[in-house]
């Protein structure tokens, strides 16, 4: 995710900015950028580079900026969204006069509105980017006060932003505003540091202030002011920091799964922000290039992915024939890619990829491209190969995922998807009616998830107390079936227990014979069709003296009987409880994992993205 670093104060402003930029590496970048003011001139500069802090280091020493420079400047580290890695694309963004540099973090809704209404006054743009637009309205809006022009500027941006804005004509102020994306402020003494994240800011004060939503703060060497966005000043509480720099970026977690767990609420909302509309029922994915023509004439649906993201394909299988009734159907990428399958005109690929660079998955992609196949790419990592090579789909905006275990890239997956169902479900028999029902269910899923989150210490009473078992199963059936089947994966990835996921039905068919005492069987039986059947299924292994672990509905007491334990998830439509159901597998099998003290970010022989076959 991007990260934000800004100064003032009487050292050298870009030594501070850069080494604060270092202090942001891990949360994953793929391009960084300072902007300062010369002594003396009227424009500030910017310095921009793809590639690592290094890389940006050398482009400053090779641009050398003379000493005497004013001591404030501002630098970002990028990881793209809106527009491919490049220098253009990189932070900060300058106002054409050059009076104003910005850095942002956050998605601009609107700004294809605000672009399009700049342009046409004479504005030009240089970047892809969405963040771009603030620097030229505050230029359009700029009458000689800085704070006043940021006030009315933030009045036309729509979405999430965490902001830092420097002005020429003002170089001893720095301005920052925070909505939706984290801005907390260092106060040190005759220096001010603001960022993104406290680990570009401990080195230098231990003092913070953490800006609440709507706050704006404009600092001076000596003094920080913070105003709600109706410039009503308010006093928000300076705190300090007790963390060590490893701790802090981790955001104060103890390994970047559970961070990253934590985050979805988070991710969730940056996936489906800006995608829906509520009153049409609909879904609004323009990075598809496809249009309500090209959708209805899309006779089939394959869906090419490997590991987790497979797992997230298979529940995109259910959407798409449940709310568009498009056939479907769900291949292993490394099988599909030699199959030499058969694949009609009108099929559609998705191919479905956190990272975007894995072998197997942009291999089913080149081929069904060499078919003549529309391939759409689901992916995590902007400009990413398989982001490239597909040329249209949908991007994650989960943030960087660390964790060799894919956590938010999941349940990110399973709401892309389900927009994506959505709007091909509106081109054939989903009423507007329906559509807002799946629209709603869709909004419900960063709370949901929150709910969830907050239920962690039970699930880790309970996953301690079977954390020495060796041999699990995960049972479900219609959404719960892949949701077992991504249970497993990550029990056993982070855990190194062997697990196994099986549609309940399946037990029966063989497996059952591995039953007994020292099995655990993890049941997914929340409020959905088949919840009365999987009960039968527990009975099944609760006779052959299986520990039974229910994962079901809150409010569902009655489950007691069926299970020797058991998890809740918050009332939700059926279709989304793969969600609240996977955050609570997870989290098991997180704290399984502690238990057994495994390295959890790095398990052994895994790789965080597989290049090869
Ligand atoms: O980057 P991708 O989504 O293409 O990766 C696919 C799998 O390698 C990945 O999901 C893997 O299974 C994870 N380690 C699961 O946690």
């Amino acid at each position: 995710m991007c990260g934000i670093v800004g100064y003032i104060g009487h050292r050298d402003p870009l030594e501070i900015v850069i080494s604060g930029l270092h202090r942001l590496e891990y949360r994953g970048y793929d391009s960084a950028g300072v902007a300062y003011l010369p002594d003396g001139a009227q424009q500030i500069e910017v310095i921009r580079a793809v590639g690592k802090i290094k890389d940006l280091e050398r482009a400053v020493q090779q641009k050398a900026p003379v000493p005497g420079i004013h001591h404030v400047g501002i630098g970002h580290t990028r990881w793209a969204t809106h527009g491919a890695p490049t220098e253009l694309n990189a932070h900060p963004h300058r106002s054409n006069n050059g009076k104003f540099a910005i850095v942002h973090n956050g998605i601009i809704e609107n700004y294809s509105e605000i672009k399009r209404r700049l342009t046409e006054k004479g504005y030009v743009f240089s970047s892809e980017t969405d963040s771009e637009v603030v620097a030229h309205l505050l230029e359009e809006l700029y009458e000689g006060d800085f704070r006043a022009a940021v006030v009315r500027m933030l009045e036309h941006l729509q979405g999430a932003y965490g902001l830092c804005i420097m002005c020429s004509d003002h170089p001893d102020m720095l301005i920052a505003a925070r909505k939706g994306s984290p801005i907390v402020v260092g106060v040190g003494s005759g220096e001010t540091i603001i960022a993104s994240d406290v680990s570009a800011i401990v080195n230098y004060t231990n003092r913070v202030i953490y800006l609440k939503d709507g706050d704006i703060v404009t600092a001076t060497t000596s003094e920080v002011d913070i105003t709600e966005c109706n410039s009503m000043p308010v006093s928000r509480e300076t705190s300090e920091i007790e963390w060590d720099v490893e701790q802090i970026e981790k955001g104060g977690f103890d390994h970047f799964m559970l961070k990253e767990i934590h985050e979805q609420p988070e991710a969730i909302a940056n996936a489906i922000r800006g995608r829906m509309i509520l009153e049409d029922g609909m879904s609004v994915l323009s990075g598809m290039q496809m249009d309500a023509f090209d959708m209805a004439r899309v006779d089939r649906m394959i869906i090419a992915a490997c590991g987790t993201s497979y797992y997230a394909g298979m529940t995109g299988q259910y959407f798409f024939e449940e709310f568009a009734g498009l056939p479907t159907g769900v291949e292993q990428a490394a099988e599909f890619r030699y199959r030499n399958p058969v694949i009609q005109r009108d099929s559609c690929m998705l191919a479905i990829s956190q990272s975007g660079e894995t072998a197997d998955t942009l291999a089913a992609v080149r081929e069904a491209k060499r078919k003549g196949t529309r391939v759409l790419g689901i992916c995590n990592v902007v400009g990413s190969t398989i982001a490239r090579e597909t040329g249209a789909g949908v991007y994650l905006h989960a943030g960087p995922e660390i964790s060799v275990a894919s956590t938010k890239a999941f349940t990110c997956q399973v709401a892309v998807l389900a927009l994506l169902a959505l709007g091909f479900a509106r081109t054939r028999r989903m009423s507007m009616e329906e559509g807002r029902h799946i629209v709603e269910g869709l909004q419900q899923l960063p709370d949901l998830v929150r709910r969830v989150l907050e239920t962690a210490e039970t699930i880790r009473e309970v996953a301690e107390r079977y954390a020495s078992y060796e041999n699990f199963f995960f049972i479900g059936r219609g959404y719960m079936y892949p949701a077992a089947l991504e249970g497993a994966l990550k029990l056993k990835e982070v855990s190194y227990i062997h697990a196994e996921g099986y549609h309940a039905a399946e037990l029966k068919h063989g497996p059952i014979a591995l039953l007994g005492e020292q099995v655990p069987v993890v049941a997914l039986a929340p409020d959905t069709p088949g919840k009365g059947k999987t009960q039968g299924n527990m009975q099944e292994c609760l006779a052959r003296k299986s520990p039974v672990i229910a994962l079901a509905t809150e409010g569902d007491e009655e489950i007691r009987t069926h299970c020797t334990d058991v998890l809740f998830i918050p009332k939700c439509p059926e279709f989304i409880a793969t969600v609240p159901v996977v955050v609570v597998e997870q989290l098991l099998a997180y704290y399984i994992a502690r238990a057994r003290g495994c390295p959890i970010d790095q398990p052994r022989n895994l790789a965080k993205s597989v290049t090869v076959e």
